[in-house]
């Protein structure tokens, strides 16, 4: 195959245009053929020393979600402590997750310590791992979006209290809280930014050396 036509450029860039960090979902329930649909997409992602160092767990339990909503709570007061003045008033307005009340919630981790690959570009950077796994992450967001769910990144999290929560083994470490569901509505602008958070830049700076 040698490239796609005009119009799946089109449609592609279309997904990412309006591909959204979602924090507000309709409470309806995602198909699990759907859901699973979505998640083979992980793997098809690049992955250093084809490594798939990416490792789901699919948070159900009424008991390991209640814990996770504690942890964001806690995360995100302490993180509110953190700004004073008008930012401080911004930010307890913004809606930084949908952990009440989205239907499907993913802890996505790294097997820092996965001998698959057998450290193959990871031994200068183990940290490469990490950076497969959000690839990974990505692809499923678009797959997601392109089926018409919603995916939100949640990292308003303490990572050790996750791990005690959710019994997480050695050697893994959290690289994605991921909310998953139908989207309340749809836009093509990020909403920290219509909170007046914070802008897109306009150009991609590209420096040349
Ligand atoms: C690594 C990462 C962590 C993020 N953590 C959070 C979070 O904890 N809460 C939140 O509301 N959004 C979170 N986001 C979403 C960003 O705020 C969002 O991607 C950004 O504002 C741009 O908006 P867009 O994704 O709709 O284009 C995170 C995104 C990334 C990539």
């Amino acid at each position: 195959m040698s490239g796609f036509s005009q119009d799946f450029q089109n449609d592609l860039l279309d997904l990412m245009r309006w591909r959204r960090d979602v924090r507000r979902f309709r409470p309806d329930p995602v198909d699990e053929a759907l859901l699973q649909e979505c998640l083979a997409t992980f793997q098809l992602a690049p992955s250093v020393g084809l490594s798939e160092p990416w490792r789901v767990i699919h948070v159900q339990s009424d008991s390991a979600r209640a814990a996770a909503l504690a942890n964001f709570k806690a995360a995100n007061q302490q993180a509110l402590e953190g700004y004073s003045g008008e930012k401080a008033s911004l930010y307890s307005g913004l809606k930084l997750s949908g952990m009440q009340e989205s239907p499907v919630q993913l802890a996505i981790y790294c097997d820092d310590s996965t001998a698959k690959g057998a450290g193959l570009g990871a031994g200068t950077m183990p940290e490469t791992r990490r950076y497969s796994v959000v690839g990974a992450i990505t692809h499923f967001w678009l797959a997601a979006r392109a089926r018409g769910l919603g995916v939100g990144w949640v990292s308003i999290l303490d990572p050790a209290q996750l791990d005690h929560d959710l019994a997480i083994p050695e050697g893994w470490s959290l690289v994605a809280y991921l909310c998953v569901g139908w989207p309340e509505t749809d836009n093509d602008t990020p909403e920290l930014e219509l909170a007046g958070w914070e802008t897109r830049q306009t150009d991609l700076i590209i420096e040349t050396r």
